[in-house]
């Protein structure tokens, strides 16, 4: 294990106050949104649309990084050019999802396990091979009735740090995500305390299992009231508790957390980012980012909508996205952005 090249990497993802942009939705996942916008489900819609991302110019302004999936890693530009390619000449390091999705949890009604531990080992090997530099595994909590359980939680944090292990081992920075879902009408309350037992359950097997916490990546939700919940926080509050929750679980030995956005709209992801990188980021240990996906991509893909004339109003829209973000994780964001 070369310790200081992941160091170098993970630093890299996080540096000169820019974020990452996760591209890495499963082929399920892409087709659903494409399907609600009456975009044809085939690979060469999602090669296209993956194009229009990486060909958008001056991404590199404001990612280090981006998560592509393994359709995505494999695929070039209509020039010929690889993806991973366009990314690096943009200074884009390149990165791939490699869990196979959340399952339901046996005995554990209403709970998920994230598999792809079998044969990882290979394919981590062959995704170094293809130019990958880190990785990502998305275990997801659902806050319910009795939910989520202890085992769930200690399970999922088993698999992520057995991921993140197997990551480093062959060169690649882990981004460990443990999602606390916003689904449902839970409070903030709620949330921050399914976080908090997560996380720290997280960072014990992280431990426990050797990871080197100085190359990794932790890619967490934001504490937040429920997508239902009566009671919706302003951002201030919403950095307030999201702030609390990390620093009493998070090491300052970790680089960086770069959340996802998790189904919150644009703007409110720019702007909670924001009040924690105003509110706290001169005291914080590690950079705080951002590695969002509908929060950048949503915009752009509601414009696109599979026609090609749309592409240049799409890219507009993307890097606009990413901008936006950007100023937000120095702190910089206003609603005039928008
Ligand atoms: O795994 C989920 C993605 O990496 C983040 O997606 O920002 O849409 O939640 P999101």
């Amino acid at each position: 294990m070369n310790v200081q090249a992941l160091i170098d990497t993970a630093n890299a993802l996080v540096a000169n106050e820019k974020g990452l942009l996760a591209m890495d939705e499963s082929t399920s996942t892409c087709n659903q949104r494409f399907a609600k916008l009456g975009i044809p489900q085939t690979e060469e819609y999602r090669r296209n649309y993956r194009e229009l991302i990486v060909t958008t110019a001056g991404l590199g302004n404001c990612l280090n990084g981006a998560i592509l999936a393994d359709e995505t890693i494999r695929q070039s530009a209509r020039d010929g050019t690889p993806f991973v390619k366009s990314l690096n000449g943009a200074r884009i390091i390149a990165g791939i999802k490699v869990d196979q999705g959340a399952k339901d949890l046996a005995a554990h009604p209403g709970e998920k396990i994230t598999e792809g531990l079998d044969g990882l080992r290979e394919r981590l090997a062959e995704y170094f091979q293809l130019g990958a530099r880190f990785a990502k595994w998305r275990a997801v909590i659902v806050i319910g009735a009795d939910i989520p359980s202890r085992s769930c939680i200690e399970t999922n944090a088993s698999t992520l740090a057995r991921y993140a292990a197997l990551c480093q081992e062959a060169g690649l920075v882990p981004i460990v995500e443990p999602e606390v879902l916003m689904d449902g009408a839970h409070t903030l309350a709620q949330c921050y305390a399914a976080t908090e037992q997560t996380l720290v359950a997280v960072f014990n097997q992280l431990y426990l299992q050797r990871v080197l916490l100085e190359g990794m990546i932790l890619k967490p939700n934001m504490v937040l009231p429920g997508i239902e919940c009566a009671t919706q926080q302003t951002a201030n509050e919403v950095a307030d508790a999201t702030v609390k929750c990390l620093l009493r679980t998070v090491p300052a030995a970790v680089p960086g957390i770069a959340f996802l956005s998790g189904g919150q709209s644009a703007q409110l992801a720019s702007a909670r980012l924001n009040a924690m990188n105003v509110r706290y980021k001169s005291r914080l240990p590690w950079s705080v980012t951002f590695s969002y996906s509908r929060a950048i991509q949503q915009p752009a893909l509601e414009l696109w909508r599979g026609e090609e004339a749309n592409v240049p109003a799409a890219q507009q829209a993307l890097y606009h996205r990413a901008q936006c973000n950007t100023a937000a994780r120095r702190g910089e964001y206003t609603v005039a952005m928008e």
